[in-house]
C-alpha cells in the first residue's frame, strides 16, 4: 500500500515518518519549498523529541520520499492523508480553503480507486464536502471513498501518542475504506471505534473542547484558592482521584496556549452558532482563558507597583514544554503586556528562542536560565520545562535585584523559598 500524506506540520510529518515506520511507502508533500528542501536532506524543520532521528531512520531504509509536485504524490498514491492547517478566520469559523484546495487537486488526479482520509482538524460534515468537490471536479466514474481519521497526538510527545493512542477513531462509509484503515492500523494495540464521518469528526472536536474546558474549570477554581488560602494543587489532587473526573489536564496555571485548543474551541462555538444551538459553554472556556494573563500580570504588578524599567526574566517561551512551538502561547501575551507597561524584558527558553526572535526583536534573549536573572527585579515562569524544575537559591540571590518570582505553571514547593526572604507566587497558593 502506497500512503501519500499532503501537508507536513506537526500532524502531518509524525503521521507520514509513524506510516513509514509501520512499514509502508510513503511519500510525503508540502507546498512549503523550503520545509521540503529540508526534509529532502534529512532536517527536521520541528522541534519534536525522536522526529529527526526517525527521519533519517526512515529515509535510510527508503520508506519515505518527500515529491515537490501534489500531483504526482496523489497519482502515485492508493491512500492519501490531508493534512493540511485548518486556521482560524477572523469570526472564528475555520478556514477550510487548503482542504478545498487539495480536494481539487485530488479530483483531477484521480487514476484508479483512493481512499482519502481527512487526518485534519475540521468541523463536522466537512468529509461531505471533500467529497462532493471531488465528484465536482472530476470525471463521472470517480471511484474513491472519504474517511476521518483524527489525530489525537499531542506536541512534544508526537511520535509516543502516535505509537500509545488511547483510541483509534476510523470514520469511513463503506467497508473498503474500513478495511484499509484497519490494515494501516493493525500493529497499533489500541482501541479501534469504527463510527460515521460525521461521527469521527464530531469526536475531535469535542475533545480537545472539553480538554480546555477542564483547564478553564481548574483555573476558575485556582482563583478561589488563592483567595481563601486553599491550595489547588492538592484541590486537584482530591477531585482527580474520581475516577469519573480523571487526574490528567487539572494542571492550573497561565492558560492554554498552543496551535488546536485555543481554534478548535473557537471552531466548535461557531459550528454550535451556525446550528443555532447554545454552545455559550465554550465561550466562557475561551474567556476564562483570556483571564489568565490578566491574573498574571495582576500578581507581578502587586509584587513590584509598577513595571516601568523593571527587569523582567522569563523563563519558558514555548506554549508547553518539549516543543519549540509559540503559536498562541501565553509568553507572546504576557511579553506585549510588559512592552506597553516599559518593562525590560529578558527571555530564555531551551528550544523556542529562535521562532520568538520572529516576533520580537527588541527584547534580550539570555544563554541559560541564570544569565537573564541578572539584575532582575522579578523571574516570571512560563513553561513548564525540566530544566527549570530546579533551581539553586544562592545563585538567584547573586543575581537577582529583587527576590520576587512569579510562577505560571506552578512548579515549586512553598518549601523550597521558605525562610529564604525570597517572594513566590505560584497558581492557585498562597506561599507568602
Ligand atoms: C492538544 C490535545 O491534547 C491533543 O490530544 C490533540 O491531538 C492536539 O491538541 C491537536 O488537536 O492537534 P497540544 O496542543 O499538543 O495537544 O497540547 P496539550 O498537551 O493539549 O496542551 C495544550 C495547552 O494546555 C498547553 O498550553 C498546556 O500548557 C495547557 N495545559 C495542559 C494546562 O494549562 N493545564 C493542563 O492541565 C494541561
Amino acid at each position: 500500500m502506497k500512503i501519500g500524506v499532503i501537508g507536513l506540520g506537526y500532524v502531518g510529518l509524525t503521521t507520514a515518518l509513524s506510516l513509514a515506520k509501520l512499514g509502508f511507502k510513503v511519500y510525503g508533500n508540502d507546498k512549503d519549498k523550503e520545509k521540503m528542501e529540508k526534509l529532502k536532506n534529512g532536517i527536521c524543520p520541528i522541534y519534536e523529541p525522536g522526529l529527526d532521528e526517525l527521519l533519517v531512520e526512515m529515509k535510510e531504509k527508503g520508506n519515505i520520499e518527500f515529491i515537490d509536485n501534489i500531483s504526482e504524490t496523489i497519482r502515485i498514491s492508493d491512500v492519501i492523508f490531508i493534512c493540511v492547517g485548518t486556521p482560524t478566520n477572523e469570526d472564528g469559523s475555520p478556514d477550510l480553503s487548503q482542504v478545498e484546495e487539495v480536494s481539487r487537486i485530488i479530483a483531477e488526479n484521480l487514476n484508479g480507486y483512493k481512499l482519502i482520509v481527512e487526518k485534519s482538524t475540521v468541523p463536522v460534515q466537512t468529509a461531505q464536502w471533500i467529497k462532493r468537490t471531488i465528484k465536482l471536479y472530476s470525471h463521472e466514474n470517480a471511484h474513491f471513498d472519504v474517511a476521518s481519521n483524527p489525530e489525537f497526538l499531542r506536541e512534544g510527545s508526537a511520535l509516543y501518542d502516535t505509537f500509545n493512542p488511547d483510541r483509534i477513531v476510523i470514520g469511513v462509509e463503506s467497508e473498503r475504506a474500513k478495511e484499509i484503515l484497519l490494515k494501516i492500523y493493525e500493529k497499533i494495540n489500541a482501541p479501534k471505534l469504527i463510527v460515521d464521518v460525521n461521527t469521527a469528526e464530531i469526536i475531535k472536536h469535542a475533545s480537545n473542547a472539553f480538554l480546555a474546558m477542564k483547564i478553564s474549570f481548574i483555573n476558575m477554581v485556582s482563583d478561589l484558592c488563592e483567595k481563601t488560602g486553599a491550595d489547588i494543587k492538592k484541590v486537584a489532587e482530591g477531585i482527580g482521584y474520581d475516577r469519573r473526573i480523571g487526574r490528567e489536564f487539572l494542571s492550573a496555571g497561565v492558560g492554554y496556549g498552543g496551535y488546536c485548543l485555543p481554534k478548535d474551541i473557537r471552531a466548535f462555538y461557531y459550528i454550535g452558532k451556525i446550528h443555532n444551538l447554545d454552545f455559550s459553554l465554550l465561550e466562557l472556556v475561551e474567556r476564562i482563558n483570556n483571564s489568565r494573563i490578566d491574573r498574571l500580570m495582576e500578581k507581578l504588578k502587586k509584587a513590584l507597583w509598577h513595571l516601568k524599567n523593571k527587569k523582567i526574566a522569563i523563563w519558558g517561551l514555548s506554549f508547553k514544554p518539549n516543543t519549540d512551538d509559540i503559536r498562541e502561547a501565553p509568553s507572546i501575551k504576557i511579553v506585549k503586556r510588559l512592552i506597553n507597561e516599559e518593562a525590560i524584558i529578558s527571555a530564555y527558553d531551551p528550544k523556542a528562542m529562535e521562532n520568538f526572535k520572529k516576533i520580537f526583536q527588541n527584547i534580550q534573549y539570555g544563554k541559560d536560565k541564570y544569565e537573564v536573572l541578572k539584575d532582575a527585579h522579578a523571574l516570571v515562569i512560563l513553561t513548564e520545562w525540566d530544566e527549570f524544575k530546579s533551581i539553586d537559591i544562592q545563585t538567584i540571590k547573586k543575581l537577582m535585584r529583587t527576590y520576587i518570582i512569579v510562577d505560571g505553571r506552578n512548579i515549586f514547593d512553598c518549601e523550597i523559598f521558605r525562610g529564604q526572604n525570597i517572594e513566590y507566587y505560584p497558581i492557585g497558593r498562597t506561599c507568602i
